[in-house]
């Protein structure tokens, strides 16, 4: 059988701006992919967005565009993260492509002449927000258990596609290959739906309702369903009928979606398929849901997240392995920033930032540099039982990942990196370096850590894969030689002797929390209650200059929705980076009188330089109110 993988994402809806829950399953796949490649398999990676149907219509119309114009700026804002995030696919789909429509419009013309289509009139109940019928069974107390509206009667004619016909054949397929659709509480899930009678499914919408869709083959009063569009996009996007990618892929699929479509994929694509005459996806893998402290994620609770906002203050690297360690894929995760900066402190700054460059210093303070021969005499069984140790963490990290658990497969790797710790704290190279006698086997200690470390930076290539090279050509090893495949990962004493290092770098700086959290996206909360501080000491308390400051200008800060930049008068022209924009805009705060934090040590917010902090008390709701004075007051008095 061929090495060959296919991986694909949903194609997502453009009626919003890309989010953290996008953002997660489009890193999944990034990372699946980099794997696979990294095992010399042949692979092929597609995203896109899904740009057909009435919500379309309804952003766009808020918006004041024409639906083109509007899928237009909201599908570029998509392909405009995936490589700020790092992710290279291979092909970004879009459903008002022409090619997608031509595929489209053949399979229903192919499944309407082998009879699976018919014509009926139908009167249901119908929710304009999923755009689909609910049978009575489906609605939960008579509403849609979605977006909890009470569906409209709708009186129609409309083409159906046969889906009871294929009921009991789908029900022996997912049970005749339990890996279909995982993890297996989804694959009961759908399970569970097909006990019940399937209905035929409702494929058209009437252009007299609907025009922003895909036209009917054999009716151009009608456009096609937006799900029956988007889900074929997975074959058009590959040049379904005839293409070689489609002959080399199709047979490799992994679709990867959140638990919200697990219909439309476990049930309505297999037999779409079928009726098709198309052999059916090799695997269905679902995620569950990011919540935003135990809520989901929406407009209205103002608590979605925004991936580029995080990337740049994070990092991408950090960011991608926040995601990937912190869900359990199969079950829904709470985001908090909180969480992230903990991630980043203990684990990449603390564990690997510094293992690697603790190591990297002792080479070059022990031999300039300069990697030392690996196998000279004195090797004893601390090495060869870090060497075996490897092997157990590349073996349990390629089980990990094959299994979608990210988070164990990265345990894997954390496990090995403490393991080197606890080696050099045996070896103690430093005790080593006391004695010329011993240079020899201090050589061979550090020859053993960087070899560590040569497997710690390969493994991490799919997960943080910026970090990964940097590591990589720090120890020696080059894009020109190219980098490290999972093979070459499970050789132990491939890094070249003779070779200098780089000097070392910090992969991952600490993030001070204390410091983040006057000006730093969503600590509002942090602010407000809490434990009573330890008492400080008056001297303590005087260190610190407050000062009256007059708001010259102000704007928002790009990207971010609740920073603004501040141009201050304390006495001296000042930029002050805030946190208020939620509560305050810019035009509101000119003139104002505000009490800054004069000598706080500069620190950057999202690229803009911040010379102090202003001060505000925080509510309840996450917003706040600044800090004035009782009357005018020249800027830049001392406040005591
Ligand atoms: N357009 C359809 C998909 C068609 S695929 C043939 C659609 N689009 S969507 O924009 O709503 O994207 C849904 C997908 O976005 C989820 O299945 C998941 O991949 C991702 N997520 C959206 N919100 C999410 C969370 N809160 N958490 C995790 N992922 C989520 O449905």
């Amino acid at each position: 059988m061929a090495r060959r993988f296919y991986v694909t994402t949903p194609i997502y809806y453009v009626n919003a701006r890309p989010h953290l829950g996008h953002a997660y399953t489009t890193i999944v796949a990034d990372t699946l992919n980099r794997f696979y490649r990294m095992c010399d398999f042949e692979t092929f990676f597609l995203t896109g967005t899904d740009e057909h149907g009435e919500k379309i219509v309804l952003a766009a119309r808020q918006e004041g565009l024409t639906p083109l114009a509007y899928v237009e700026k909201i599908s570029g804002l998509f392909r405009g993260l995936w490589p700020e995030l790092n992710i290279e696919y291979d092909y970004f789909i879009r459903t008002t492509d022409g090619d997608h429509i031509k595929v489209v419009r053949q399979v229903l013309q192919n499944i309407y002449d082998a009879g699976d289509i018919y014509f009926s009139e139908y009167e249901g109940a119908y929710c304009f927000g999923c755009e689909r019928f609910y049978t009575e069974r489906e609605l939960v107390d008579g509403r849609c258990p979605d977006h909890k509206t009470i569906p409209e009667a709708i009186k129609e004619s409309n083409y159906f596609f046969k889906m009871s016909k294929y009921q009991d054949w789908l029900i022996d397929h997912i049970e005749s290959n339990p890996d279909f659709i995982t993890p297996e509480r989804y694959k009961n899930e759908v399970l569970a739906f097909l006990r019940e009678p399937l209905d035929d499914l409702c494929i058209s919408r009437p252009k007299t309702r609907l025009k922003w869709g895909i036209t009917l083959p054999f009716d151009d009063a009608y456009v096609t369903y937006v799900w029956w569009d988007a889900l074929l996009n997975y074959i058009s996007a590959l040049g379904y009928p005839d293409s070689e990618n489609f002959k080399k892929f199709w047979p490799v699929v992994h679709h990867i979606v959140a638990k919200d479509i697990l219909k439309p994929h476990g049930i309505y694509w297999p037999i779409m398929l079928k009726a098709a005459g198309l052999p059916l996806y090799r695997q269905l893998h679902v995620h569950g849901y990011w919540n935003v402290e135990e809520s989901k994620m929406s407009k209205s609770l103002g608590n979605v997240v925004d991936p580029l906002e995080l990337k740049s203050v994070y990092g991408t690297d950090a960011f991608r392995y926040f995601l990937l360690r912190e869900m359990v894929f199969g079950l829904d995760s709470n985001f908090s920033e909180e969480a992230l900066v903990q991630r980043i402190n203990a684990d990449l700054a603390n564990d690997l930032g510094n293992l690697f460059s603790r190591s990297l210093t002792m080479v070059h303070k022990y031999f300039n540099g300069v990697v030392p021969e690996g196998k000279a005499e004195g090797e004893s069984h601390l090495e060869h039982d870090l060497r075996s140790e490897a092997l157990t963490a590349i073996e349990a990290y390629t089980e990990a990942l094959g299994e979608f658990a990210f988070h164990r497969a990265l345990m894997a790797v954390w496990e090995f990196i403490n393991r080197i710790n606890k080696y050099i704290d045996v070896t103690a190279p430093w005790e080593l370096a006391k004695k010329k006698s011993q240079h020899g086997l201090l050589g061979v200690v550090l020859y053993n850590i960087l070899e560590g470390l040569r497997v710690i930076a390969g493994l991490l290539y799919p997960i943080m894969p910026r970090a990964s090279v940097v590591m990589q050509e720090h120890l020696g090893i080059t894009a020109a030689q190219g980098f490290q495949t999972l093979a070459s990962l499970k050789t132990w004493g491939t890094t070249q002797p003779g070779v200098t290092l780089p000097k070392t770098v910090t992969l991952f700086p600490r993030i001070d929390l204390k410091q983040m959290q006057p000006t730093g996206e969503g600590h509002e909360r942090d602010v407000r209650g809490g434990p009573v501080p330890e008492e400080i000491p008056m001297e303590t308390f005087q260190q610190v200059v407050l000062q009256v400051a007059t708001v010259l200008d102000a704007e928002p800060v790009p990207r971010s929705k609740n920073l603004l930049k501040l141009q201050v008068d304390a006495g001296e022209p000042r930029t002050v980076v805030a946190g208020i924009a939620r509560s305050y805009a810019p035009r509101d705060l000119i003139g104002k009188q505000v009490v800054l934090v004069a000598n706080l040590k500069p620190v950057k917010l999202m690229g803009v330089l911040s010379q102090g902090m202003i001060l505000a008390a925080g509510t309840d709701h996450g917003t706040c109110r600044l800090l004035t004075v009782d009357g005018p007051v020249e800027a830049g008095t001392r406040i005591k």
